[in-house]
């Protein structure tokens, strides 16, 4: 009989990340904040089984890590895109309207108020009060990356970038031999 090598399974996976995260922490109830910060940093987000494990390890009622969760609105419990752009609504941004950035973006990303994420979790996009840079209005800022007096054009050119440097290889120019140019 024969049997798999090929390492642990993807739950397996999603759970050893997590219990270096606790085991980091000291499986310290009091630094409750900072495991579910670090949880986000590695899932983008706070899967539901996993805030279950983090209560079961910190030893608190699984209700309190959820009200925790729940209650920073930082901490998201839907799964974000691999590159979340936040756009500044607050009163600078507005004013220099942030509005038509917003929906250009949308449209380009066919999304809209109700669904803020691609269907192949490439992109989110998210409104934000001030990000404390009105000198830059109108700001947006992808993932950790902050972008000043952005138009609509210059959007869609970041996200269009993006788009054309996650293209899966086989459509893009390729590293070695094989697909050239022009034929
Ligand atoms: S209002 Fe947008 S950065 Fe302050």
């Amino acid at each position: 009989m024969s049997t798999s090598v090929s390492g642990p399974t993807t739950a397996a996976r999603r759970f050893e990340r997590v219990c270096e995260i606790l085991e980091r922490y000291a499986h310290d109830a009091s630094k409750l904040i900072p495991v579910l910060q670090a949880v986000q940093n590695e899932y983008r987000y706070l899967p539901e089984e996993v805030l279950t494990l983090v209560a079961t390890d910190l030893d608190v009622p699984p209700a309190h890590v959820f009200g925790v969760a729940s209650f920073y609105a930082h901490f998201a419990l839907t799964p974000k895109g691999k590159y979340v752009i936040r756009l500044c609504d607050g009163t600078a941004c507005h004013v220099r309207n942030s509005v038509p950035i917003l929906d250009a973006l949308r449209k380009r990303l066919g999304l809209s108020a109700e669904r803020a994420t691609t269907p192949d979790m490439l992109f989110t996009v998210e409104t934000v009060a001030c990000l404390g840079a009105c000198g830059l209005a109108p700001v947006m800022v992808i993932n950790e990356q902050v972008h000043g007096q952005v138009t609509p054009e210059k959007a869609i050119a970041l996200v269009d970038a993006i788009t054309a440097k996650e293209m899966p290889h086989d459509c893009r120019e390729p590293d070695g031999p094989g697909l050239h140019g022009d034929r």
